[in-house]
């Protein structure tokens, strides 16, 4: 059944306790669990990432907030450090960011099916081709940097091939502000789904804005500049699909929302018995912010938090491959571009369009996502593989002679 919002109440603030042993936990392994075990710790992270960052911004802009959002903040920033912690010692920073994109395409995935307005579902679409072909990139390196088979951590849930080629995703800032949703009729449902999605870009930004320089491999610190830039795009994109018109308290209202939202989806789908525990005590956490907030919304803002929040939460976003979904979207839709919010195919952009000449200039020395993946096809066991394969028989061709 459904969780109704407003009967179930959750673990209140003050008895959400922590301890420097209970922070730190067992992590998941990352090759023997399920690939989306992975891809929820990420997305989760990046949640709490962003629970935290909104409460440290309308801590700037609200004295009468500051307080309350002070109380709030600290159990988010422990949130973050449990679920950040679950990561293991052995994912290398090029193996987290496989896990990145492979969220970013299933995630969106899942949203843009169940997004009920159809430009925000283009949206999603729209940059989902984006994130798709960033995993193929990533790919190209880890491939051809480490040598091995990003296969064995995306366990064949997502295709690994290009999508809608990285160097022409650079768009003028213009082109990537979108129509936000009207906070007064839209389904809120599509808001959940815009707080989620901006959050998860939003981490995938500043994890490749940290990890980037620690590359040694001129290529890979290049790879992780271009694609950084991207998502800086897509942060630009989704969080624009947010309405400017909401009240700092209805914004918060949403986003604790956002996180009963998504770790009640995290939940249902979890197969790692620790990390599942994990997603439960969160849960109740987060029903905990959430009627604190409920009760701020009708105290201090003399409004009905039914006005906003659904009565009982949504179906859960489905962590699970969409291979059949990305592909059509793929063959019909790469070629979309963006003039300002609207989507068009890239044959009706006008030479001099100020997105050509922005990414012209910004391409003007080369394409690292282009160099890194030239004549890239992944293949079981890397490319090396293949080629040891060839030489293979080569060898036994000539034995038989
Ligand atoms: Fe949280
Ligand atoms: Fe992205
Ligand atoms: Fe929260």
């Amino acid at each position: 059944m459904a969780l109704d919002l407003f009967q179930e109440k959750g673990i209140p603030l003050e008895k959400q306790l922590f301890t420097w042993k209970d922070l730190v936990r067992r992590p998941y392994s990352k090759l023997d669990d399920d690939a989306f075990t992975r891809t929820r710790v990420i997305l989760m992270n990046g949640i709490e990432a962003d629970a935290l960052r909104m409460k440290h911004i309308f801590a700037r802009l609200s004295r009468e907030l500051r307080p309350h959002l002070a109380l709030v903040r600290r159990a988010e920033h422990h949130q973050q450090t449990m679920v950040n912690w679950l990561n293991p010692p052995d994912q290398s920073a090029l193996e987290t960011t496989l896990g990145f994109e492979q969220l970013a395409i299933e995630v969106t995935a899942s949203v843009a099916i169940h997004e009920p307005d159809p430009y925000l579902a283009q949206t999603y679409r729209f940059g989902m081709l984006e994130d798709f072909d960033h995993l193929y990139r990533y790919s190209a390196l880890y491939d051809r940097v480490e040598g091995k088979d990003p296969n064995n951590l995306i366990q064949s849930y997502s295709d690994i091939r290009p999508g809608r080629p990285t160097a022409v995703e650079h768009r003028h800032p213009l082109d990537d502000l979108r129509r936000p949703y009207d906070h007064k009729t839209a389904d809120p449902l599509s808001k959940l789904h815009a707080v989620t999605i901006t959050a998860a870009e939003f981490m995938t930004h500043d994890y490749y804005m940290v990890v980037g320089p620690q590359f040694a491999d001129p290529v890979a610190r290049q790879l992780y500049a271009e694609i950084a830039s991207i998502e800086e795009q897509h942060v630009t994109q989704y969080g624009s699909l947010c309405d400017p018109d909401e009240s700092l308290l209805e914004k918060w209202l949403l986003h604790e929302a956002t996180e009963v939202y998504n770790y009640s989806s995290c939940l249902a789908y979890e197969t790692n018995p620790y990390v599942k525990a994990v997603w439960q005590r969160f849960l109740d956490y987060e029903l905990g912010h959430l009627h604190y907030v409920m009760e701020l919304f009708k105290n201090l803002e003399r409004r009905d938090p039914a006005e906003v929040l659904p009565r009982t939460l949504p179906e859960p976003i489905a962590f699970k491959e969409h291979r059949e979904f990305v592909r059509k979207v793929l063959s019909q839709e790469v070629d979309l571009r963006s003039n300002g919010p609207d989507y068009v195919d890239a044959s009706r952009l006008p030479p001099g369009h100020r997105s050509l000449v922005y990414r012209d200039q910004l391409n003007s020395e080369g394409s690292p996502t282009e160099t890194v993946a030239a004549g890239y096809h992944w293949r079981p066991g890397t490319e090396l593989a293949a080629k040891a394969e060839r030489m293979g028989s080569v060898l036994e061709g000539r034995r038989l002679q």
